[in-house]
């Protein structure tokens, strides 16, 4: 026993940021005009984020500074004092679903020590899977999805065939939701919204989903990277460029295309922080309700080093928010 004491968990100080950008995101649900909720979970979640006493830099941002007035990769955002961190946030993870008022929207903030999140620089897509703590170490990227689903159904004492396999529909995976099908697992086709499904795929709490399998934005592998430390599951990922000068642009930049990366090079790290909030109702979460009172909201919370994962109903009394805060709820 190293007898150290319980120290900081940001996680908890960052839930109030997640929670903010889903309140304010949530009055857009179903409205479809997905600029205006982007817009309103970016501006609470850079207003709450101030708060927060860290000198972050946002190395996963909403884009270059020109395009995206805030949260922008390399803004620098908290107070401003140590400690050093570096900040990923995805305001709305699913923003076509809250436009089209579907369910698996959700807000997240993740935070590690400075230089440990990994940069994509121009890869867009990486290849991703995520299995549970119990499936550790039987997975490999470069098996295919039989083997891996074989390997899988082992670990976890089942049959193939009990398995749900998560899959982003897009037309780049006819080849792979073929090979689950063949493979006779279930499949769970999602239109949006990959890190939700990363988290339910590696938490042993949410028993629905056993594996998540498919190309999807590097941002939020980074993030899912972060979750997935929390929860001792497992990520592997993969760049995968979208075009010929993607590729040799990454090629150009240093980027091994080949390697498997794993939750720990994307976040190179012990301590690492996250939280995430509903806005729309979810399979990880429940969404943001309002009544005569205010609002509701449900968020996860996790630190990695403590491996410590939080459920927190939080109500919101409006009516008093709007007094002084200056976030329009
Ligand atoms: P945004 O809401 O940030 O646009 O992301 C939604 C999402 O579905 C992610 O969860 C996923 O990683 C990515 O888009 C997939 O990209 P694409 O829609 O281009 O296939």
């Amino acid at each position: 026993m190293s007898g150290e004491k319980p120290d900081r968990n940001l996680a908890i100080e960052i839930v109030r940021v997640t929670e903010a950008a889903a309140m304010a995101a949530a009055r857009w649900q179903g409205r479809g005009d997905k600029e205006a909720g982007d817009q309103a979970a970016v501006d609470a979640m850079r207003t709450v984020l101030d708060t927060v006493e860290v000198a972050g830099t946002v190395v996963i941002g909403e884009g270059e500074k020109d395009e995206a007035p805030m949260l922008y990769n390399g803004e620098s955002v908290g107070s401003g004092h140590a400690p050093e961190v570096d900040i990923a946030v995805d305001p709305i993870d699913g923003t076509r679903l809250l436009a089209e008022g579907r369910p698996g929207s959700l807000s997240v903030m993740a935070a590690a020590p400075a230089g440990a999140m990994f940069d994509p620089g121009p890869c867009v897509y990486m290849e991703k899977l995520v299995v549970g703590a119990e499936a550790a170490d039987v997975v490999d990227l470069d098996a295919s999805l039989q083997d891996n689903l074989d390997a899988v159904a082992r670990a976890v004492g089942r049959d193939v065939r009990d398995l749900t396999v998560v899959m982003l529909d897009r037309d780049r995976h006819e080849e792979a939701k073929r090979q689950v099908r063949q493979a006779g697992a279930r499949l769970q086709l999602i239109t949006d919204g990959d890190v939700e499904a990363s988290i339910v795929a590696a938490w042993a709490d949410r028993p629905q989903v056993d594996m998540l399998y498919g190309i999807g934005g590097t941002p939020e592998g980074v993030i899912t990277a972060c979750a997935v430390k929390a929860l001792d599951g497992v990520m592997l990922g993969r760049l995968w460029p979208r075009t010929d000068s993607e590729r040799r642009a990454a090629v150009e930049a240093g980027y091994n295309l080949e390697r498997v990366l794993t939750a720990d090079d994307l976040v190179r790290a012990d301590d690492c922080f996250i939280s995430c909030t509903g806005i729309t109702q979810g399979n990880l979460l429940r969404g943001v309700s309002f009544d005569r009172r205010g609002a509701t909201t449900e968020s996860l919370v996790m630190r990695s080093k403590s491996g410590t994962v939080r459920v927190i109903r939080a109500r919101h009394q409006l009516h008093k928010l709007s007094r002084y805060s200056a976030v329009a709820y």
